[in-house]
């Protein structure tokens, strides 16, 4: 692969600081959206009144392709994703982009990139962002009716620094991560509203994340969902608006009905979650995160462990199940990747 040196250096660096040489990028001008066009990557311009920057309308989507043994290049729920970022438009009030036009936009730029992906366990991470361009400070009480959308690649290894380590993570039942009928919009301002809590967990506690309990309500972290595992179930919240709808939560339902887990979508609360800590496992899941350990809670300034502070075995098995799809070393029963290359 001609890229094969810059994308080892990308694999090395902090997830997502390292991108492709290109970008896609198309405008909404006029009520339309125009034909995706490829450029290098690159600083973009900017009106200085530009509404996302003042009213924060924008959202992004994050998902993954792999390279199988062939060669080939295989995106993950791609139609998922993309009907997430409908949705999340729809919620910021932005002109919706059709699926299948920024699924297309995707595999293009993808085919252009190919020498990027990485060969497995990396993988190459999609950013299609969309945002506000009209240019008027005015504006905060309507939307924008202009809007830019592009699409940024990334070869990436894995999210936490602490690789397949356990995971530290404080539980904070007092504050929300965004505001509750917002929490199911993929929108930097939801980012920006849990950025201080995880700051101050991470320097007093020495936590990777926040796991977000308002009254006791555990609905997910800063940047994945959260599951309870055992040798027979699968527990976590039942979807509703306040958290985000990860289609890697989905994943791991589906993947542990087909291996024969319970599956339980329902309320949970705090003292059903330091409970299970005592005999079953717990994890993040997400495109990012894939499906991470927790080996520990802190909560009321006190370290709980999980599973006695390791990654338990149906946490491995149920990564390594969805792993081997990502790598098309098991059958895509579910019909979840989608050929770019
Ligand atoms: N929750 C939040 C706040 C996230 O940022 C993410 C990551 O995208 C997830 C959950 C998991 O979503 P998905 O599995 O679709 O990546
Ligand atoms: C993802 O998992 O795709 C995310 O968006 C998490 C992230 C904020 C890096």
């Amino acid at each position: 692969m001609a890229n094969a040196p810059k994308v080892d250096a990308a694999l090395k660096a902090t997830f997502g600081t390292s991108f492709t040489d290109k970008i896609a990028i198309t405008h909404y001008r006029n009520g339309a959206w125009e034909p995706f066009t490829i450029q290098p990557y690159g600083p973009i311009q900017l009106e200085p009144s530009a509404h996302v920057l003042h009213y924060a309308s924008t959202c992004f989507e994050g998902l993954k392709a792999h390279r199988h043994d062939d060669g080939s290049v295989h995106i993950f729920r791609l139609d998922r994703h993309m009907q997430r970022l409908h949705d999340s438009a729809g919620l910021l009030c932005l002109p919706q982009p059709d699926p299948r036009f920024v699924s297309e936009g995707i595999k293009n730029l993808i085919r252009e990139c190919v020498d990027w992906v990485p060969e497995q366990p990396g993988a190459l991470y999609i950013r299609p962002t969309l945002f506000g361009t009209l240019a008027s400070i005015g504006a905060a009480a309507s939307p924008s009716s202009e809007a830019c959308l592009y699409i940024l690649l990334s070869p990436v290894g894995d999210y936490f620094e602490t690789g397949l380590k356990p995971l530290k993570i404080l539980i904070d039942d007092d504050r929300m991560r965004t505001a509750p009928h917002f929490g199911s919009a993929k929108t930097g301002g939801n980012y920006a509203s849990a950025l201080g809590q995880i700051q101050r967990a991470k320097q007093k506690y020495g936590v990777q994340q926040v796991l977000f309990a308002p009254d006791g309500d555990v609905q997910e972290t800063g940047a994945a969902n959260f599951l309870l595992i055992s040798d027979h179930e699968i527990l976590t919240k039942k979807l509703d608006n306040s958290f985000l709808h990860g289609v890697t939560r989905d994943s791991i339902l589906e993947l542990g009905r087909d291996l024969g887990y319970k599956i339980s979508e329902r309320e949970i609360g705090v003292t059903e979650v330091l409970e299970w800590a005592r005999y079953g496992e717990a994890a993040l899941s997400g495109t990012a995160a894939v499906l991470a350990g927790i080996g520990s809670f802190v909560y009321n300034d006190e370290v709980i462990l999980c599973n006695n502070g390791e990654i338990g075995p149906n946490t491995l098995k149920l990564r390594q199940a969805l792993i081997d799809i990502h790598g098309g070393k098991s059958p895509d029963n579910h019909h979840w990747l989608t050929r770019a290359c």
